[in-house]
């Protein structure tokens, strides 16, 4: 979300002018992008800022600007307290930074934090900022309208909205034209992408048919799915399209329905359970991954446990998983005790880490001896006699370079695994 956004925003500050450089201390105005969901991710924030804080004693022209989820949450603390701080710009508010820039160089603090109900940005066209020139991200949403009890995001990023669907066409089209082969869109809830224009309406499951049809070379993935409202629709789309990968995030949080209920998830463990029997049902070879979080308010050991059998149960091939952490303004700041110990919390996440371990290499076995397509992206990072690419289901592949290039798809037959990697050799191209 945050690399889009930053390429939204370089978009616009090229248009008044500026250009980018990649030697920090060549700069004469540092933007910050940050992100407010854990209290780690601001942590590190501050520290960056005051490393970057120093340029200032070389550099007096140099101006520094916090935006995004962090400006508009700490807009008061950053220009109250932090005096390195010359520009504080919220999520909504990007296409107003020339202006503010040029007000910083004025000597003024500029500011804004406005929230928007309609800004998609669906006009500007990113600068893509991947190095890899195959695969990118395409903005289809802002904003948040559930009310999850732990999340920060409907506060700092503001209500729900969707974008025009002829602009993310014409962007990923683009993008196709421009040799992409792989369009990730994005949203916090893509289940609840919803365009009406002349009485008729767009979900998300007509528009990533949509996006499919561009071309069957381009890969479509999506991110990310909410299990309450992902529907059959979806995923009888899914099937129905060989280049919209078979790979679905699906975040679980919690595997006990008590604690899924206060983080008001609006869905049971059972719930959970049944749209993931439906993937597996009309979607076979569908991989799965979730974000958990442990440690929750009054989270027992019993629901803990409740946690680890869910992901036993689903088998997922990733998963990324949380501390609980605390956010300001949040309903379960306001309402509940964060009552888990420290200790406890991270006993609990090293456990829920073995049992993922665990379950990520039962499922890279699996792949081997198997074939499948894979789009390259690149060298791989160890050694340039080797390509590295994904699978459909989102695994990352290696094998030896043979002449193929990025961009292409190749027939990979797994040999072996590493704890992140499959490592096979190309049968043919495609
Ligand atoms: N504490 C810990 N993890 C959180 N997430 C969101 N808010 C919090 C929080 N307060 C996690 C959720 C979400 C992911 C993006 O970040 O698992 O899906
Ligand atoms: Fe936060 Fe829930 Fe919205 Fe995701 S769906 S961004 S967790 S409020």
């Amino acid at each position: 979300m945050n690399v889009a956004d930053s390429e939204v925003v370089v978009s616009i500050l090229s248009g008044a002018g500026f250009t980018a450089t990649t030697e920090i201390k060549a700069a004469d105005l540092i933007l910050i992008n940050t992100c407010s969901i854990r209290d780690n991710a601001e942590q590190r924030i501050w520290g960056r800022l005051k490393e970057i804080g120093h340029l200032k004693k070389h550099n007096k022209e140099l101006k520094i600007g916090i935006i995004g989820c962090m400006a508009e949450r700490l807009k008061e603390k950053l220009l109250e307290t932090e005096k390195l701080v010359d520009i504080v710009v919220g999520p909504d508010a990007y296409r107003e930074l020339p202006v503010l820039v040029s007000e910083a160089e004025a000597g003024h603090k500029a500011v804004n934090v406005l929230l928007s109900r309609e800004e998609t940005y669906a006009d500007i066209s990113p600068v893509r900022m991947d190095k890899n020139g195959v695969s990118s991200f395409v903005s289809i949403m802002r904003g948040c309208n559930n009310m999850c009890s732990y999340c920060v995001v409907p506060y700092v990023r503001g209500a729900e909205r969707s974008r025009n669907p002829e602009s993310i066409i014409r962007e990923a089209t683009q993008l196709f034209e421009n040799g992409y082969r792989e369009v990730t869109l994005l949203g916090q809830n893509v289940d609840s992408y919803k365009w009406i224009d002349n009485q008729h309406s767009t979900g998300f499951h007509e528009l990533l048919e949509r996006v499919a049809l561009i071309n069957p070379l381009l890969r479509v993935r999506f991110s990310t799915s909410h299990p309450k409202d992902i529907s059959d629709d979806l995923l009888h789309t899914i099937a129905r399209h060989e280049n919209i990968c078979k790979h679905i995030h699906l975040p679980a949080q919690s595997g006990s329905t008590r604690i899924l209920n206060l983080m008001n998830r609006e869905y049971s463990r059972e719930w959970y359970m049944e749209r993931v029997e439906a993937i597996h049902r009309i979607l076979p070879d569908c991989s799965l991954s979730t974000d958990m979080i442990t440690g929750f308010c009054t989270e027992t050991d019993d629901d803990h446990k409740e946690s680890l059998s869910l992901m036993e149960w689903t088998g997922f091939d990733f998963a990324y998983m949380f501390k609980y952490s605390e956010r300001p303004g949040t309903k379960a700041a306001r309402k509940y005790k964060d009552d888990v110990p420290e200790e406890i919390k991270s006993a609990r996440l090293s456990e829920m880490i073995a049992i993922q371990n665990k379950l990520s290499v039962k499922s890279k076995k699996n792949d081997i001896g198997k074939i499948y397509e894979v789009l390259i992206e690149g060298f791989s990072k160890r050694s340039s006699d080797f390509l590295s690419g994904r699978t459909s289901s989102n695994k990352v592949v290696v094998f030896p370079a043979n002449g193929q290039s990025k961009g292409q798809y190749v027939k990979i037959q797994v040999e072996r695994t590493t704890s992140a990697t499959l490592i096979g050799k190309c049968i043919n191209s495609i």
